[in-house]
């Protein structure tokens, strides 16, 4: 995959800085925002002025969401990958959970997502051909203690992509989900050792995943070798929920 103008949200840190990475290696353009700007955003803004555009957005904000994707448009002329990748845990017990905390899992998680989707799909409209890819997770298959909100975000999300692909099918715009399981991010960071450990006791494949377990699979979705791939949810949890 080469020469793609590929949008990707929350790329400042964890799984999004590898994929800006990662795109940016194979030789595509990448857009992308966070509400803060990092050390990463600036080196690439240095390193790769005509490659890497970043701007300050909170998501939670539909207009600043849409202004995002009409500058991307502006700039670059086309839209071909949607990585909807920013997104926030809450670890909490059902019953300790505020209206506020649940309000903002769901704000984030969910309608931010569906909101650039929509504006980044009347792009691809246009085009007659795009892929959009909405991280998961394992979370929204599977139930685990503490994780419920969360998991009702990332169910939802499933059933958006499922939706969203037979909708858009028909205008060549694919639509897939991938779902990670657990990763060395600043998300997992306050995981005790113990959880961790029994994750990994649990995983066929014997450890936590890195951010670099995921990416060959984004990069696969976006790209034309899955072209006939739409409307699925893919796993990569190192045999977790097998
Ligand atoms: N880590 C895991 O174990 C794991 C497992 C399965 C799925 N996932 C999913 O993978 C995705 C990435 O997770 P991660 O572990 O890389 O998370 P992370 O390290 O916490 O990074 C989250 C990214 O999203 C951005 N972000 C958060 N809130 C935002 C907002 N309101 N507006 C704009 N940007 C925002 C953050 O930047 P700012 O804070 O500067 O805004 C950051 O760039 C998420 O959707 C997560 O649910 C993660």
């Amino acid at each position: 995959m080469k020469n793609k103008i590929v949008i990707v949200s929350g790329g400042s840190r964890g799984l999004g800085k590898a994929l800006c990475i990662a795109l940016l290696e194979s030789g595509n353009t990448v857009a992308t925002f966070s509400r803060s700007k990092t050390d990463f955003i600036k080196e690439m803004e240095l390193a790769c002025p005509d490659n890497f555009y970043w701007q300050q957005v909170d998501a939670t904000d539909s207009a600043a969401l849409k202004k995002f994707v009409n500058s991307v448009y502006q700039k670059y002329e086309r839209i071909d990958g949607l990585v909807n990748n920013a997104g926030a845990t809450l670890d909490a017990l059902l019953p300790m959970t505020t209206n506020d905390e649940i309000d903002s899992a769901i704000e984030l998680n969910l309608k931010a997502v569906i909101a650039i989707t929509r504006d980044v799909s009347r792009v691809m409209l246009r085009e007659q051909s795009g892929s959009i890819i909405n991280i998961s997770s394992i979370l929204g298959t599977r139930g685990f203690k503490g994780v419920s909100v969360y998991g009702a975000t990332k169910s939802a999300l499933d059933g958006f992509s499922r939706g969203l692909a037979r909708e858009l099918g028909t205008r060549n715009i694919r639509v897939n989900a991938i779902s990670p399981g657990f990763l060395a991010t600043d998300m997992t960071h306050g995981m005790s050792d113990a959880r961790k450990n029994q994750i990994i006791r649990r995983t066929p494949l014997g450890r936590l995943g890195e951010v670099s377990d995921v990416t060959g699979s984004v990069l696969f979705l976006l790209s034309d070798s899955s072209r006939f791939i739409t409307g699925q949810s893919l796993v990569v949890d190192g045999g977790l929920t097998c």
